[in-house]
């Protein structure tokens, strides 16, 4: 039987350009979807599918990150003084229990393949998922749960994967096709940013992933891919001979929050999913059409 999967990283310590000056103090991750840090959404979405270690990979400028993930003494006194128990309980009710978080620091943003190699001493020796918060996913099961479940059915890195326009492979991780069952597809090979003639397909990896312990062997190299960064595809594409790998077309929608349009679309769309919003925002919709 596969290995449970119990740990996750949480790479944190990009730099978020497209977003300044909004991310000049404040981390991506902490950008609010509707009332709730990108961050948040995440750890929720690993807690869902049994995660019982979250490793936060930070950076310097993080910190909020950290305390948001605590405990505030004077806000629960201040609101239990005004009675206000409800909104207490929306504080801590979602905050894994203490010491199920681990941080690390990446020290120097090389890239999404550096930040994941950070978190090795956390993770040992078992396979792992990785969630990227910018990657906010709409889906009545939770994207990390059906990879988990794929996994336990045919155990191998897997990762979550959707169609793009052909004129987008550029902006994502493609994936080079063995076999396609539907959901489910057999992966020969990893491209970090191919342009669309050298794309191999147009399935793009988003950010899930459950991945086997051997990366970190592939990522200590630390060899430079695409913008001059260490890339995790990269370091996946070198597995693909030697361990299972597997694409999920995942049921639900993925939003790119590290862009802003994407952000504002996940902020219409997550409105559009609340019995308590749904309404006004429809009307505000409407407004502007
Ligand atoms: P992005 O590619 O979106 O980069 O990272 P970024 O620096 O966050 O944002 P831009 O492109 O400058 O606007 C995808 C994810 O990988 C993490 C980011 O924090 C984000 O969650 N990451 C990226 C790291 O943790 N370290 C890195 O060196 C790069």
């Amino acid at each position: 039987m596969a290995q449970k999967i119990r740990k996750a990283v949480f790479p944190v310590g990009g730099l978020g350009t497209r977003f300044l000056p909004a991310t000049k103090a404040l981390p991506k991750e902490m950008l609010p979807v509707v009332d709730k840090p990108l961050i948040q959404y995440a750890v929720e979405e690993a807690a869902a599918a049994g995660i019982e270690e979250f490793v936060f990979v930070t950076g310097r400028g993080k910190q909020a990150i950290e305390d948001h993930f605590d405990i505030s003494y004077e806000l629960d006194q201040t609101l239990g003084a005004r009675g206000r128990v409800d909104l207490v309980d929306t504080l801590r009710s979602w905050m894994p229990d203490p010491g199920q978080i681990t941080y690390t620091r990446q020290m120097d943003p090389l890239g999404l393949g550096h930040a994941v190699w950070c978190a090795r001493k956390y993770i040992d020796d078992e396979p792992f998922a990785v969630l990227l918060a910018d990657d906010l996913v709409l889906a009545d099961k939770p994207c990390l749960q059906q990879l988990i479940e794929s996994y336990h059915t045919k155990p191998g890195n897997i990762v979550a994967a959707m169609d793009v326009l052909p004129e987008h492979t550029d902006r994502y991780g493609i994936l080079d096709i063995e076999e396609d069952k539907g959901q489910l597809v057999s992966v020969k090979g990893l491209v970090e940013k191919p342009l669309r003639r050298n794309a191999p397909s147009n399935l793009a990896i988003i950010g899930r992933y459950i991945l086997m312990p051997e990366v970190f062997e592939h990522l200590s190299k630390k060899n430079t891919g695409a913008g001059g960064e260490i890339q995790l595809t990269d370091a996946l594409a070198k597995m693909v001979n030697s361990t299972p790998f597997y694409g999920l077309r995942f049921d639900g929608r993925r939003f790119d929050c590290g862009d802003k349009v994407g952000f504002l679309e996940a902020n219409l769309a997550f409105a559009l999913d609340r019995d308590d919003m749904k309404k006004a925002v429809e009307r505000l919709v409407k407004s502007y059409t």
